[in-house]
């Protein structure tokens, strides 16, 4: 059955709708913000210096003529010329695969100039591994070639897997991921500005129907807390270098550190969330023909008239169950991977993982904005189905009409 008009609304007329012209003021400004922060984020892309650089750069720590007997600009200029070849992206060579010379522009190029003292480089600071870091490069008979880089962790970033795995972290990852979150952010509060809040079409008929029990409501703010500390603080630890950087490397110190151990401290509330969430709403939540002509009307967003039918859910929020059961699901499951690297996979399986846990995440919170949008500032009365657990009778017969009628004929009309 497909309702155009809902049944079964009543009482009161729209006098008690607020007004939505806040709402859609907030929501052109909310915009135009985002608008020119997806301008700045689609520059990052391709202003040239986004990669994953190696923590120890030239001159850190700072090395002394009397260490490497040369003149300490030329040693600064020795270390700089090999450092940065690591830096452009997509470039890669010279390696077992892709044996060309390499060369970074008409500015930098690969020296064979012999080194006077061979010792040079051989600062205690650059050279000595390490006990992890021999055990990630060389804990395997699978890295192959020499390292030219005047330190040893630099080995782990220039093997073949690596450099695609640093190119998938900075240009997928964190790149599509940031344009992924901020462009659906964009959409939301445009949609917000155009169509303002979505109304309970009939009005408010003052009268309420219970939709969530304690237990649910529990689990859902439990989740949802969880889950929106876990996107914090994988932002912190994702995005920190941009966004907590410009505020000194103290601040992101300290930031970095407390985003890290929240990451886990936030992940065993989400994990059992989800894993009760998905039995105790498994049952509601199967897909059903109602759902496509639900979702070819698109679940009566864009028009006061519309209200498909469903039942007590209906299939936009079946896709946010299994986005979060399926989603949250390939989160914890890499995430306990990652709290124990090295114990089940090795380098390269960590690296897969690590890929696939960062692109599930951006993916997944840009989801749930849309989620958190719908459930609080998007639709008129629906934030109070997970707070106080009841929402008013008409909003419950536009958006879950068949549920209505269950619930009535199973405990009789409304209190
Ligand atoms: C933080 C802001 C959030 C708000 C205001 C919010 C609000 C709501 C509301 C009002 C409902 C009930 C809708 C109905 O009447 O059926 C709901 C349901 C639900 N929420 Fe949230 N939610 C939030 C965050 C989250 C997060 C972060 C998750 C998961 C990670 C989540 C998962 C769910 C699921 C699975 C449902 C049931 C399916 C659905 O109705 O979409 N929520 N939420």
């Amino acid at each position: 059955m497909t309702m155009t008009h809902a049944s079964g609304t009543e009482g009161s007329s729209r006098s008690d709708t607020p007004s939505f012209a806040g709402y859609r003021i907030a929501g052109a400004i909310v915009a135009l913000i985002l608008a020119l922060l997806l301008v700045v984020q689609i520059f990052e892309i391709f202003d040239g210096d986004a990669r994953t650089v190696p923590e120890v750069r030239w001159g850190t720590p700072p090395i002394s003529e009397v260490q490497t007997g040369l003149s300490g600009v030329r040693t600064q200029e020795l270390i700089r010329e090999r450092t940065t070849l690591q830096a452009p992206r997509g470039e890669f060579g010279p390696s077992p695969e892709n044996p060309r010379t390499f060369q970074v522009g008409p500015e930098v190029q690969l020296g064979t100039e012999e080194i006077d003292t061979p010792s040079a480089l051989q600062t205690q600071a650059w050279s000595t591994p390490s006990e992890d870091a021999v055990a990630m490069a060389r804990g395997s008979n699978h890295v192959e070639g020499i390292s030219t880089l005047p330190y040893v962790g630099a080995e782990v970033f220039e093997r073949p897997f690596a450099r695609d795995w640093r190119l998938g972290m900075a240009d997928i990852a964190t790149h599509l991921g940031a344009l992924a979150i901020l462009g659906f952010a964009f959409l939301l509060a445009a949609f917000l500005a155009i169509r303002g809040r979505v109304p309970i079409s009939s009005g408010k008929s003052g009268r309420k129907i219970k939709r969530f029990g304690f237990l649910e409501r529990f689990t859902h703010w439990m989740t949802s807390g969880s889950f929106v500390m876990l996107a914090l603080t994988g932002i912190v630890i994702a995005y920190g270098d941009t966004l907590i950087l410009p505020f000194g490397s103290y601040v992101l110190g300290q930031t970095g550190w407390l985003a890290t151990w929240g990451h886990m401290m936030f992940f065993p509330p989400f994990a059992l969330g989800v894993l009760v969430m998905f039995v105790m709403w498994i049952r509601d939540t199967l897909p059903s023909k109602l759902d496509l002509k639900w979702l070819k009307q698109g679940g009566g967003l864009f028009s006061d008239e519309v209200h498909p039918s469903a039942r007590r859910f209906n299939a936009g929020q079946k896709l946010i169950f299994w986005t979060v059961v399926l989603g949250g699901g390939v989160l914890i499951l890499s995430g306990i991977n990652l709290m124990f690297p090295f114990f089940w996979l090795s380098i390269n399986g960590m690296g897969w993982v690590m890929l696939v846990h960062a692109i599930t995440a951006v993916l997944m919170i840009a989801v749930m904005l849309g989620h958190i949008y719908i459930g609080s500032v998007g639709m008129q009365g629906s934030f109070w189905a997970m707070w106080t657990g009841d929402v008013d009778r008409n909003l419950a017969a536009e958006h879950h009409d068949l549920w209505l009628k269950e619930i009535d004929a199973k405990r009789g009309p409304a209190e």
